[in-house]
Parts: C-alpha cells; sequence; structure tokens
C-alpha cells in the first residue's frame, strides 16, 4: 500500500486517548562516541544479522505513516555511521514531499554532519539536533571519551550552510559542565541556535553511579535565571521539551525533565529499535517485536495489526528515580537501543 495515498486508517490512539504522531527510529545502536552517561567504554552491540535493512525499515517507518504517524526522528546510537543511510532519509523524504509527514529530522552527535549536512537538506529534512554537552574541547573529549569538539563545529557550519536548523541538546551533568550552562546559553544565542537542557536519564548500566552524574534542571533554572531573564513560551517542538525564551539572547532554552517533571501526560512518542522491536515507552521494559509481521508477508495488514495491538498496551507513563535508594538503572537497556 501506498503511505503517500490518503489515508482512511483510523488514527493510533493509546487507552489514555493520546493520539501517536510522532516515531522515532533508532537506525543503528552503533556509534562513533561513548559518552560517559550513555554508554559503558566496552559496549555489546546488537550482532548485524538481528539489524533490520534500511529497505526494512522504511517499510515500517511508512506503515506508521500510513497510520498516521506526522514526525519522524531518525536517531541511534548514531544515525550517520549507519552504512548508506542517505539512501533511506532520501527515501522517507517521499512522505515529506507528499505531505504525508509534516518533519523528518535527525539526532546526531555532529560528528559526520560536514560530510552529510548538504544531503538531509536535500532529502527534507529542516530542523537537526545536535548533541554537545560542553564547549570545552578536553572537557569533550572527555565525555565523549571518543569524540573531538573541532570536527563537530565543524558540521555545524555545514549544517548552517546548507540551511538547517540547529538545535543543541546538552545533558547536564553534576560537576561536568554544571559552571559552563551559562556559557552555552550565551554561545547558542550569538550562534542563533536552540538549546535544550536534559537530565541524565538512568538507563542501562554505565559503569558510574548516575547519583553523582545528576544534576536536576530546576536547580539549573534557578541558577540561570540570576543571570538570564526567563520568559515563559508556549513554542512546543511535539517532543517533550519546555520552552523559555532568553530575553537578552531572544534565543530559545528548553527544559526536558524526565525526573523533576513527569512529561508523559502529553506522550504523542513510541520508539522503534533497528531489530524492529517497539517500545511504547523510553522507561519501561515492555516491548513490541514489528520485525516478525514484517516478515511475515509483504502485505501490510499483519503489520499494521501488530503495531494497532502495541498501540493499544501504551503504558501510562515512565518512573525514573535517581536518589540514595536508586542508583542503578530504570531500565537495563541503554539510551543508544532506543534513541533521545
Ligand atoms: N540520560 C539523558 N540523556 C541521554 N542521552 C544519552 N543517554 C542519556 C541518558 N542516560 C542524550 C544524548 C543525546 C540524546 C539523544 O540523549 O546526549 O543528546
Ligand atoms: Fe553516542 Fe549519543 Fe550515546 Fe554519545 S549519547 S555515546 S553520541 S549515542
Amino acid at each position: 500500500m501506498d503511505a503517500s495515498a490518503p489515508s482512511s486508517a483510523p488514527p493510533l490512539i493509546d487507552p489514555f486517548q493520546r493520539r501517536i504522531s510522532y516515531l522515532r527510529v533508532s537506525v543503528t545502536d552503533r556509534c562513533d562516541f561513548r559518552c560517559v552517561y550513555c554508554m559503558s567504554e566496552d559496549m555489546t552491540f546488537l550482532p548485524k544479522a538481528d539489524v533490520l535493512s534500511l529497505e526494512e525499515l522504511d517499510r515500517l517507518c511508512s506503515a506508521f505513516v500510513r497510520l498516521g504517524v506526522r514526525k519522524l526522528r531518525l536517531t541511534g546510537g548514531e544515525p550517520l555511521v549507519r552504512r548508506n543511510i542517505m539512501s533511506l532519509f532520501r527515501g522517507l523524504g517521499r512522505h515529506i514531499k507528499s505531505g504525508a509527514l509534516d518533519e523528518l529530522t535527525v539526532t546526531t552527535n555532529g560528528s559526520q554532519l560536514a560530510k552529510y549536512a548538504g544531503e538531509l537538506r536535500e532529502a527534507g529534512v529542516r530542523r537537526i539536533n545536535v548533541s554537545i554537552d560542553t564547549l570545552d574541547p578536553a572537557k569533550f573529549t572527555a565525555i565523549t571519551r571518543w569524540g573531538k569538539l573541532d570536527v563537530v563545529l565543524d558540521g555545524l557550519r555545514a549544517a548552517r550552510e546548507a540551511g538547517l536548523t540547529v538545535k543543541i541538546n546538552a545533558v547536564a551533568l553534576k560537576g561536568v559542565n554544571d559552571d559552563e550552562l551559562d556559557r552555552m546559553v550565551a554561545w547558542c544565542g550569538d550562534e542563533g541556535h536552540d538549546l535544550t537542557f536534559i537530565e541524565v536519564m538512568p538507563m542501562g548500566d554505565i559503569g558510574p553511579n548516575r547519583l553523582d552524574q545528576y544534576l536536576p534542571l530546576s536547580l539549573v533554572r534557578s541558577r540561570l535565571s540570576e543571570k538570564w531573564t526567563l520568559e515563559e513560551s508556549d513554542y512546543r517542538t511535539g517532543g517533550p521539551a519546555r520552552y523559555m525564551t532568553v530575553k537578552e539572547t531572544g534565543g530559545r532554552l528548553g527544559f526536558i525533565t524526565p525526573l523533576t517533571h513527569n512529561f508523559c501526560e502529553s506522550c504523542n512518542r513510541v520508539r522503534l529499535t533497528c531489530t524492529g522491536t517497539l517500545y511504547m515507552c523510553l522507561g519501561q521494559d515492555d516491548a513490541a517485536d514489528l520485525r516478525a509481521p514484517l516478515r511475515a508477508s509483504d502485505s501490510d495488514t499483519v503489520l499494521d495489526g501488530a503495531i494497532r495491538e502495541a498501540i493499544a498496551r501504551k503504558p501510562k507513563g515512565h518512573d525514573f528515580i535517581i536518589d540514595r535508594r536508586h542508583t542503578g538503572p530504570a531500565v537495563p537497556r541503554h539510551m543508544s537501543v532506543t534513541g533521545g
């Protein structure tokens, strides 16, 4: 069936009357960085044989589009390290051209942006999220273990030249970048990037104790408002961030606060892994296998049924906690499996 044809399918509505309109797809769990809050240094990755082909990923994404998904974000791991990934972007770009999809976006660590910014734009991507937790080159390498800040900054320049709008994602890390968040607000203001701070989430075993990393954004916000005038804003991007406007720079500042403020009530998202497992919630273990129904037949009838059945199981929300009694992972999988 053609996903670009006008859809007569009933929308995907979960048991809490939330309409599912946003699919995030982790196209690979691999990455060329090893961020300390995301991965352990010696990660075990999924066997390549379990990973869906790019054609299968296109077919799966297109099924969701046909069922009413209006926004697709490709993530990872690092999506741009997957071989030939531009063919998937170009393929999915047809849904932007047909009007079936409002937005095709990507979350990237920026290491390959210099190479791909132009092609992303041509495929129909307009906005990208780039993860940068610090502007200090030595600290950047310490956090990412394998990354180089100047390569990412080159990528940002390429993105600008290609006409992509950039939002910077920064995870707030106690004792690591808390002295710099103010400088990041200023820098993003100068560069014209929106900025979102994220609370560290207890996903996967990463070695160090999460309590040592966790910095509540309520604290960050009150510190920042000593220096900046933060004005309430009703700007939304369809994701979980709540935005404020920084009066002095005119820039937008978002806060993703899974721990201090649970945002599940308005959740419109589900997440697909590169093996075709659908997680209905970032913070819960329940998942549905879509690979078997995908491969069961060339028609999408079985697949559509499996998607609807999965959405009918979407839980009310996550229950992330980090405190002295809860220092371990709330879910065993790392963020790189389901994507941010
Ligand atoms: N908690 C919060 N954010 C995380 N990210 C990766 N792992 C975690 C975690 N455990 C972030 C990345 C990126 C986004 C996709 O998710 O830094 O910005
Ligand atoms: Fe890679 Fe992103 Fe995880 Fe860092 S946070 S290791 S860039 S997937």
